[in-house]
């Protein structure tokens, strides 16, 4: 099947059925969110895996009783950095220089810039742009667990704050930002899975644009000058 037909295949499945994902297929779905790209390199973020019904229990209160909470597999706390330092950075920096056998002071120079940079912003601005690039790992688990035939509901239903409590996140430097659910769906059961995938047509979607639309020409000549 193609990527196209895989993601043709998958939708946010609303119930599951319980039946447990393979450890293989769990392994390739997270190696697909570890290979993310994210912005220079720096993968703010974490992936915690829950698969005890206990905790799984609870987080179900704090994510509006969806079932699927319950009824999957292994569910996937996405947690993002709450602000970018000198030492989470010179950390990451650190070993990708040492893994390419290169000097670390290599990114030292750019390193300052890039702090320096997202310090002009804010943290809560940090926090937000450390979540963006965990939606990008995200994207690539759904992506991959389709291909993998595991179902998965992304989800933003939840109190990231009460879940952070849960986890013992909070003041550990990182923010839950997204979940997913794995498992498979309930067939007799879930109202979507019949249901046609609807997107916007392609024609709102996507626009074409030249040098030569008009638009485009007055900017180019204003940025000229
Ligand atoms: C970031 C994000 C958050 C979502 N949150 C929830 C959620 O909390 N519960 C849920 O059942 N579905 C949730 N969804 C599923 C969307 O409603 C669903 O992906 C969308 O309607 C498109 O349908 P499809 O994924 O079935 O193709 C979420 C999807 C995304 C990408």
């Amino acid at each position: 099947m193609s990527l196209i037909e895989n993601l043709q295949w998958r939708y946010a499945t609303k119930k599951m059925n319980g039946a447990k994902v393979p450890q293989e297929k769990l392994d390739y779905i997270l190696e697909a969110a570890r290979l993310a790209p994210s912005s220079s390199g720096l993968q703010p973020y974490k992936i915690i895996v829950i698969s005890d019904k206990a905790l799984l229990e609870k987080i179900k209160v704090i994510a509006n009783n969806q079932s699927q909470i319950t009824d999957c597999s292994h569910l996937l706390v996405f947690a993002a950095w709450d602000e970018y330092t000198d030492e989470k950075v010179s950390r990451v920096f650190n070993y990708i220089m040492d893994e390419r056998n290169l000097p670390r002071t290599t990114m030292s120079d750019y390193k300052k810039i890039i702090l320096n940079l997202y310090a002009t912003e804010g943290k809560e601005w940090e926090a937000h742009h450390a979540a963006k690039q965990s939606y990008i790992a995200f994207a690539m688990a759904i992506a991959a667990a389709a291909e993998q035939k595991v179902d998965a509901t992304p989800m933003e239903g939840f109190n990231s704050k009460a879940l952070d409590e849960l986890l013992k996140l909070t003041g550990s430097g990182y923010k839950s930002s997204v979940i997913l659910t794995l498992g498979y769906r309930d067939e007799e059961k879930d109202w979507l899975l019949n249901m046609k995938k609807v997107r916007t047509p392609k024609s709102d979607f996507i626009t074409e644009t030249t040098m030569a639309d008009a638009g485009n020409q007055r900017l180019y000549n204003e940025i000229r000058g």
